[in-house]
């Protein structure tokens, strides 16, 4: 494969059974991102962007269309039609995803969360005790939070535990749905050096961002999304 990712007609409806309605949220997605690529996608509120992160993380299934990815495991798969059991297999050691709203698990401690996501990527204990301490660090998470539970976290700090707890994992292919949106500046900027750290290190992104601006020196191509179809900006 020349891509890592290649989206094909990409066409999802939602049907809404209580009101005998089909909602066609995107179709006719075609996306190429390259290795070590940083893709942007960017569009308006409902246009369908979450759609697209969450067929190709399998939250989603697809009427038509493929998603192509090139697994380091597995060779080329088509997200679309991978098993159950590989879909885990890719979450747990190839592809992260930090989702636009958090939902965190109960009766595990921030530590817990972040130190679990590097073990399963196959660390040890020792390395994933300090990456750990490290991360939390950078993201400014005060130390009286590290054991704690994350539900009682303010938004900012769940966030930021969550973004954390994906970037921390080094995936092949990191998708980031509005991983800033709801930050400071402050908070912002250690997300885009996380990811500019992430991209030297060889990790492929395809990010939704409301203010692509802020990341756009980073970002080697945009997506613009327009009533659940897609154009490729510049270039
Ligand atoms: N699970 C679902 N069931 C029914 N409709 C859905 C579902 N998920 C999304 N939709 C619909 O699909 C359309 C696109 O939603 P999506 O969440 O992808 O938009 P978005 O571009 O991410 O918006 P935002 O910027 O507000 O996050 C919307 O009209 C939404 O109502
Ligand atoms: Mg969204």
């Amino acid at each position: 494969m020349e891509n890592l990712l290649e989206i094909k007609g990409l066409s999802k409806t939602f049907t809404l059974h209580n009101l005998g309605k089909h909602i066609r949220a995107v179709s006719g997605i075609e996306i190429d991102v390259k290795e070590g690529e940083f893709v942007g996608i960017t569009g308006k509120s409902g246009s369908g962007k979450s759609t697209v992160l969450k067929c190709i993380y399998g939250t989603y299934r697809l009427e038509e269309g493929s998603i192509l990815y090139d697994s380091k495991r597995f060779g080329p798969v088509d997200l679309a039609r991978v098993s159950e059991t590989e879909m885990l297999y890719l979450r747990k050691h190839e592809i992260g995803y930090v989702s636009q709203f958090l939902n965190v698990m109960p009766r595990t401690t921030a530590r817990q969360l972040v130190k679990q996501a590097i073990l399963e990527m196959g660390n040890d204990e020792c390395v994933a005790d300090q990456e750990t301490v490290k991360i939390l660090t950078h993201f400014e998470l005060s130390e009286e939070l590290w054991d704690s539970y994350p539900a009682t976290f303010s938004g900012g700090e769940k966030l930021r535990l969550n973004i954390a707890r994906a970037m921390v994992k080094k995936p092949r292919l990191l998708l980031l749905d509005e991983p800033t949106a709801s930050l400071d500046q402050e908070s912002k900027l250690k997300v885009k050096v996380l990811i500019q750290q992430l991209m030297e290190e060889g990790t492929t992104m395809l990010g939704i961002f409301h203010d692509l601006e802020f990341m756009n020196n980073l970002c080697n191509k945009e997506y613009k999304m327009e009533r659940g179809s897609f154009s490729l900006q510049g270039s």
